[in-house]
């Protein structure tokens, strides 16, 4: 039996089929409700649920514990309707979200940023028609079919910038995983791949006048990029701090492209913050866990809209912390917990 999903406060509905996860099925009727990993594991798709019966499959307590499923949380991506459902979700996208689109990719520029990080730009079909949000993510599609997710670093309006259409990718290496051991070894310029997106709720809502936190670790800094050009492109001149954590200094592998920004983007700052640095880092400036400097900064973020990107374990502390301790709204905290490590997982 199929039943009709609500989302307020917009009103937004959308079917469900007999079986079919509450995710998917607004995914496949173009509601682009927040998500991330899709298998029960982030919480990113935490909504709380106003009436109605759904049962969850497997996920994992720091998703969705009992007590917040008492409380009436649900997480879509592995909730099944039973009755019609009234969920809350201001993340909601408009209709027409961008439609998900599979093509070849060439592979244009292998780059090293780092010793384990590469830049991978890739060319798509000239006939293509994908379009993203500045944040948003593809999916590579492996020949046995497992999928590696990777964030867009260019903003959508640099497509055609070389006459070409192309986009950029940060990639971690991760040894032993199969994918990342590939193209930092044996992955060849003009080798083709197959992709799949554009996917994700993580981009700028364009219409909010809030001061905006961007926060990331590692190659999570990837769409924060893609973020910042877009920014720049539109003339967005909201007050925006980016923090960016990493272990060491040599880690913040395009700190000198974030430093050449600020001169052209007036309303933006910059705090790198540097977890482990040895004596000759000759480190001088800010230490410790990247989320814990913006709550230093900023002890009050009930007025903010937070971006978060990079790994589990400092999106789901910041996420925490921020609205526990700074007042940050729930809704207002938005975040890509990035999946290389799937790429070690699954190798
Ligand atoms: Fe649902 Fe990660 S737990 S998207």
């Amino acid at each position: 039996m199929s039943f009709t999903i609500t989302v307020e406060p917009s009103g937004r509905s959308f079917e469900t089929e007999p079986g079919e996860r509450i995710l998917q099925a607004g995914i496949r009727q173009g509601i682009g409700l927040p998500y991330s990993c899709q298998d029960g594991t982030c919480g990113s798709c935490k909504v709380r649920k106003l009436s109605g019966t759904v049962v969850h499959g497997p996920h994992q307590q720091k998703a969705l514990s009992d007590a917040e499923e008492a409380e009436g949380y649900i997480l879509t991506c592995c909730g099944v309707a039973q009755s019609d459902v009234v969920i809350e979700s201001r993340q909601v996208t408009h209709a027409g979200a961008f439609p998900v689109r599979k093509m070849p990719a060439r592979v244009a520029l292998l780059e090293p940023l780092a010793a384990d990080v590469m830049r991978l730009q890739l060319q798509l079909p000239a006939n293509n028609d994908l379009q993203y949000h500045a944040g948003q993510y593809l999916e590579f599609v492996l020949r046995d079919g497992s999928r590696r997710s990777y964030s867009m670093a260019s903003a959508p309006h640099r497509l055609m910038e070389s006459g070409a259409p192309m986009l950029d990718l940060h990639l971690r290496h991760m040894p032993g995983g199969k994918f990342t051991d590939h193209v930092f070894g044996a992955m060849k310029e003009k080798e083709i791949l197959r992709i799949e997106g554009p996917y994700g709720s993580f981009y700028l809502q364009a219409e909010a006048p809030n001061p905006i936190i961007l926060l990331a670790s590692g190659t999570g800094f990837a769409p924060i990029k893609a973020m910042l050009e877009h920014m720049q492109f539109m003339g967005i001149t909201r007050e925006t701090v980016f923090y960016w954590g990493a272990r060491r200094p040599h880690d913040l592998y395009m700190d000198a492209w974030v430093r050449g920004k600020l001169a052209q983007m007036p309303h933006l700052s910059y705090v790198p913050v540097i977890s482990d640095a040895l004596p000759e880092d000759q480190w001088q400036g800010r230490s410790g866990l990247v989320h814990r400097a913006v709550l230093q900064d900023f002890p009050d973020l009930s007025a903010h809209q937070v971006y978060a990107c990079g790994t589990p374990a400092m999106v789901d502390a910041a996420r925490r912390d921020f609205v526990q301790q700074a007042g940050l709204p729930d809704y207002e905290f938005f975040a890509d917990a990035f999946t290389s490590e799937a790429d070690k997982v699954a190798g």
